[in-house]
């Protein structure tokens, strides 16, 4: 194992972890073996997934900063993943130096890095607890989210990445409603999730196989992804894929290159 390959403890190294599998896509060092492993086994047949990777988190930042322009100035961001360039705060301090941010994962290697995401500076605060958004009352009621956000004004709430992860059976369209009812009118709701939608029919098979193969995520077509969004007005230009949602100036928006970006996005404003 090399240096990269340090391991803390009560890490699980024996299978792959999303956060980690993740980081490897975008380029992070957070993995192991067993991580690299799958993603290049994803990778072996649908080289798309790294270029899907890349676009939600290039979404991750221009949706925050739209957030944080429109003035919001607290962000709970569910499913934080491994601290990597680009993370929440720094997007949204760019534009509100005071912003606080209260980061949730499941992941204890999220833990294990989030000095990474709770910078020594004087500028908006920031903290992180271990939490599953499958338990949406004990995410809000985790004192390190009560301590940063304040629930009578509006927050925005991030999910990224993350409902590909919660299987039918534990309700995701109940788990989104439970925290939007928990911010007040004028929340935002940031989201995004991978799709199957554009799966060439030959590679579609080998994709999926791979993925039940590590009991992974769970990609869902548009249809079953615009619920999720059912109690939020969805801004301009709705649930897109990730290079259409405001893109840059200079994005390559040509079909061939849409038919890379396996992942839908939206923002939406709580009425
Ligand atoms: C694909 S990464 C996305 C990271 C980041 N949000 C982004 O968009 O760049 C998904 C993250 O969700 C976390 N995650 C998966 N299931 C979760 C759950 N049930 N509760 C909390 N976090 C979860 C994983 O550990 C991982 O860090």
């Amino acid at each position: 194992m090399s240096e990269q390959d340090w391991v803390p403890t009560g890490i699980d190294v024996s299978r792959p972890h999303p956060a980690r599998v993740y980081d490897y896509h975008i380029g992070g060092k957070t993995n192991y073996p067993v991580d690299r492993e799958l993603a290049e086994k994803f990778i072996a047949v649908a080289p798309q997934t790294t270029v899907t990777a890349l676009d939600n988190r290039a979404f991750l930042a221009r949706a925050v900063r739209y957030a944080a322009e429109q003035g919001i100035d607290q962000f709970l961001d569910i499913g934080t993943g491994i601290p990597a360039p680009g993370n929440t705060h720094e997007i949204a301090q760019e534009v509100v130096p005071s912003a606080r941010v209260a980061y949730v994962d499941n992941d204890p290697i999220v833990l294990a890095h989030a000095r990474a995401l709770m910078p020594a500076t004087d500028k908006g605060r920031t903290g992180f607890t271990l939490g599953d958004v499958r338990e949406p009352d004990k995410v809000l009621a985790a004192p390190e989210v009560r301590e940063l956000i304040d629930f009578d004004r509006p927050v925005c709430v991030l999910l990224l990445g993350i409902l590909h992860y919660v299987a039918d059976d534990r309700d995701p369209a109940g788990i989104v409603a439970r925290l939007l009812d928990a911010v007040p009118s004028g929340s935002l709701l940031i989201l995004s999730h991978t799709t199957s939608d554009f799966l060439p029919p030959i590679s579609a098979d080998s994709v999926l196989a791979v993925n039940d193969e590590a009991e992974f995520m769970l990609p869902r077509p548009h249809a079953q992804i615009l619920p999720f969004l059912a109690g939020v007005e969805l801004l301009e230009p709705g649930l897109v894929q990730a290079p259409l949602w405001h893109p840059d100036e200079d994005a390559d928006l040509s079909p061939e290159r849409l038919a890379q970006s396996w992942i839908y996005c939206a923002v939406g404003r709580k009425p």
